[in-house]
Parts: structure tokens; sequence; C-alpha cells
């Protein structure tokens, strides 16, 4: 299996080795980074991506922190500083500071005991995504029936996008390993296009049947019956289970809840962030202009015409019919207010 990320060990020059997910599927070239600077460019750039994997990335940033904090003889708040510009990289996946957090809390006992806690969150990552997997296979087939399904997802939530297996991949590939899975339709996923790019790699791979299709056409192939339900991942979901995700995806709960089709939103325990109530209080992250108005590097718009990039939009938890973490299913429809409390293991 594809890691996304990891620590390689190397005394003085340890450092950090990401898949570069900018020059997938044509290169597959590996970053090693070293500095601070140089991840958080990584996580900018989105050469790493998706909340659980920026979740790694926040835990192992503390201990490239504290490395290149006594290389360079950086002061204890020049640290602290290169430890919140990590965890402020991108705003809208709660992973990332999470994981910068949980890290950052042990920063005073050393290098050591904060890579291990960096250690343990990308471990406890992959069984979260292993078990959640289970959990989701068994609500859609109980849900739907007991036959080959057929999925449309959004954006990439495989291997690429955590430390392990994936999210709402991962119940695509339990379903696929369970002889329960027909056909996958996987929006590209504009602007950058981590459907096609990313998530087609990863099911080419896994040699799961799959066609990709443009994003307009995912509420027309749900209204169509060409699927029996909808899986995404998560960025953020709020104590009352808004979710944030991926720009696009409210259009698939949309077009399930007028259809009668379960749509799933699948995610590790970390990414609930019960701090922050209701989805409208979500921080949405706009990316720059080109993306949208260039198209392989070319500028395609008319030149000064501006644009409007939001790189994630919130469905509302009364659209969504299952949120499946390690700890559960929980069905926003069904069960009191509000869903995600906050414990002393979600608390950022
Ligand atoms: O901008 P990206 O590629 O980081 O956005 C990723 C997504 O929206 C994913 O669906 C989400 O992070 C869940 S990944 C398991």
């Amino acid at each position: 299996m594809i890691r996304a990320i990891e620590w390689v060990d190397a005394g003085a020059d340890s450092h950090i080795r990401l898949i570069d997910q900018t020059l997938l599927p044509a290169e597959e070239t590996f970053l090693e980074v070293g500095e601070v600077a140089q991840l958080i460019d990584a996580i900018q750039r989105l050469a790493v991506r998706g909340a659980p994997a920026l979740g790694a990335a926040g835990g192992y940033g503390v201990a490239l922190a504290l490395l290149e904090g006594s290389r360079s003889g950086w002061s204890a708040e020049e640290v602290d500083a290169a430890i919140a510009s990590i965890a402020n990289a991108r705003p809208t996946a709660v992973n990332l500071a999470w994981g910068a957090g949980r890290a950052g809390r042990f920063r005073a006992e050393g290098f050591e005991r904060v890579l291990a806690e960096a250690h343990a969150i990308a471990a406890e990552d992959e069984r979260a995504n292993r078990e959640l997997s289970r959990l989701g296979a068994d609500w859609l087939l109980d849900r739907i029936g007991h036959r080959p399904l057929r999925a449309i997802t959004h954006c990439n939530t495989g291997a690429l996008a955590t430390a392990a297996w994936g999210t709402a991949y991962g119940i695509l590939h339990e379903l696929h390993d369970r002889g329960m899975l027909e056909l996958v339709y996987a929006d590209e996923t504009r602007p950058l296009l981590q459907g096609t790019r990313l998530t087609s790699w990863e099911l080419h791979r896994d040699g799961i049947p799959h066609l990709v299709q443009v994003d307009g056409a995912a509420s027309s192939t749900i209204l169509r019956g060409l699927v029996d339900f909808a899986v995404i991942g998560a960025d953020r979901i709020t104590a009352d289970g808004d979710t944030a995700n991926k720009v696009g995806s409210v259009a698939l709960a949309l077009a399930c809840q007028r259809r009668g089709i379960p749509f799933v939103v699948a995610a590790p325990h970390s990414t609930v962030d019960p701090g922050t109530a209701t989805g409208d209080l979500i921080e949405i992250e706009e990316r720059g202009d080109e993306e949208v108005l260039a198209f392989g590097g070319v500028t395609v718009a008319t030149p000064g015409v501006r644009a409007f990039n939001p790189a994630f939009d919130v469905t509302p938890h009364d659209l969504i019919s299952a949120i499946v973490t390690e700890r559960g299913v929980v069905e926003p429809g069904s069960q009191p207010q509000p869903l995600f409390r906050a414990d002393s293991e979600t608390v950022a």
C-alpha cells in the first residue's frame, strides 16, 4: 500500500518523506522534507493533502520543528511560532491543527517523545480507517441489501489522503474485498482533479471497476438511478454533524436526498470538531484564481476575469444519512443533538 507520509530516521538528518501528489499519476516522486518552510509549502501546494494525512503532517511537523530548531539555534518562541505556522497552513481540515496540537503538547519532554506521539497519530489513523471501513460496509449492506453495490464518491479519500488505507475510499475497498462492489463513479473533482488523478490511480492499482466523470454529471448520475449510495470523506465535522468536504460534495447530498438513497460521510474521529457547533462557523479555504481560470497551466479565461475558488463546501447534517467513524455509525436524523461532544481525545 502506498504511504503518503512517512518519517525517515537519519539522526540529525531525519525528515518527512511525502509522495508529491501534485505530480501523480504521471510521476511517482518523493519529497524529502527537512525544514518547516518546505513542509508548509508542501501542505499549501497540496503535495500532501487530505484531512487525516494532514493530521500526520501536523504531528511529524512538530518533530521537524524541534530538529530544525536545535540545528538552527531557535529560541523556544521561534519553535512555537514554527509549530503554529504548520498548524495554520490550511484552515479547513481540523486534523492539521489537531495533529500539531497533540504532538506539540509534549515538546517540553523533547524530540523523542514528540516523535513517538506523531507515530501514534499515524498508527491510530490506519487502525481507525480500517475499523470505520468495516462499520461503513456493514451499514451499507444492511441498509441497501447484500448485493454488489454501485457507488459515487468525490475527491480523494484513499491511502493518499490518510496515514494509510483511506476513509470513504476504505469503505469502497472493503466492499470490493467482500465482493460487494459493482462499480464506482469517481468525480473528477475540479479544479485540482483529485478524483481523476488520485482516486482513479488508487482504484486502478486496487483493481476496482470505476468510471471517472465530470463533477457536473454527479447529480444526474444519482437522479438517473445509476448508483445505490454516495460516500465522501470529511475535513471537519461539527458538533451537530454538519460536514465540510471538497467543494461539490453538497450537490451529491442534495441529489441523494431527492433520489432517496444513502449519503454517507466517513472519517476518523480525529476529524470531528465538537468545539465548532455548526457548519456556518467553519472557515472555508479560498484558493487562487489561477486554479479555476487555467487548464493544464494555460490561462483559458479572458484576461482580467476573476474567480471564486472555495476549496470546500458544507453539507448540513439533515442531508447526511450516516456519519461513520471508528467509534460507530451516527445517523444524524435519528439521534439527539449535539451528535458529538468534546472529550479529551477530540479537543485540539
Ligand atoms: O484539498 P484537499 O485535497 O486536501 O481536500 C481533501 C478532501 O476534501 C477530502 O475528501 C477530505 O480531506 C477527506 S480525506 C480522507
